[in-house]
């Protein structure tokens, strides 16, 4: 081993004995691939390269398999057991096959006050699979999630992390009766579905200019209100850049003072 795996660097996997083409998926474009993520970070930083790896594997095998840590472990440097580590603590990583479409039903606070609950457990039986679960035609797998960063729009579920909001359960599960009869129902916002496979390419940075996948459209109205809401009050983030829609001044009745 090279001092420089030792020290986390990347490692060149060039030999037949290791990643070649019948005994992994990971052939000399996914190497290459690899080794173009890893050229985006800093010299001796090989190892900070692993997240988006780890979504390149999962593009390939819909997962990340034992082979797939073993990989990631050989071109960054780094043990199978803390690419391992990183596997189990980020819920994105699968441990399983994962489904065309990664179905996430937000039960978190806001939206299980909401309808969240009802709509992930719904789902759950109307697919005939629990959390994590994938269908039997490989169509869906589903999963609760613990906030997907749109309360504005709860109950919100996510298919392959395009947002679906103000769902119900009537609408929830035409939206997975949609997808599991081969069709892409349009997302409320963002960019339009494509699949799992895809969507983990994106996420290891692979996007092309004109992929549908860079499209989003404006605000919606209610995050609109709470942009409003801020301004009238006077509210922005400490730092919060001036120029932005929200205005940095005291808020009607304030008791601060001015400087
Ligand atoms: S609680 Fe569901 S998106 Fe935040």
């Amino acid at each position: 081993m090279s001092s420089n795996e030792t020290a986390g660097g990347p490692s060149d996997v060039t030999s037949a004995a290791d990643f070649n083409e019948g005994a992994t998926p990971f052939d000399a474009v996914t190497r290459a691939e690899a080794r173009e993520i890893i050229a985006r970070y800093p010299d001796g930083r090989a190892r900070s390269a692993l997240l988006p790896m780890l979504h390149l594997v999962q593009s390939i095998e819909g997962y990340v398999s034992p082979r797939g840590v073993e990989f990631c472990a050989t071109m960054l440097g780094l043990t199978r057991a803390e690419v391992g580590a990183v596997v189990t603590f980020y819920t994105m990583y699968k441990r399983k096959p994962a489904g065309e479409f990664l179905v996430s039903v937000c039960t978190n606070t806001l939206c299980a006050l909401l309808g969240g609950d009802e709509i992930y457990a719904a789902l759950s039986e109307r697919l005939g699979v629990a959390h994590n679960e994938t269908t039997d035609d490989g169509s869906i797998t589903l999963e609760h999630a613990e906030c997907l960063a749109a309360c504005d729009y709860a109950p919100v579920v996510m298919v392959n992390y395009e947002f679906f909001d103000q769902q119900t359960v009537a609408s929830a599960a035409e939206l997975v009766d949609e997808l599991r009869a081969g069709r892409r129902p349009e997302p409320t916002r963002g960019a339009p579905l494509c699949t799992f496979r895809s969507v983990e390419r994106q996420l290891a940075g692979f996007v092309r200019p004109d992929d549908d996948a860079l499209h989003s459209g404006p605000a919606g109205e209610p995050t609109l209100v709470g942009v409003r809401l801020a301004a009238e009050l006077g509210q922005a983030a400490p730092g919060y850049d001036p120029a932005t829609p929200i205005p940095s001044v005291p808020p009607k009745n304030s008791a601060r003072k001015k400087s």
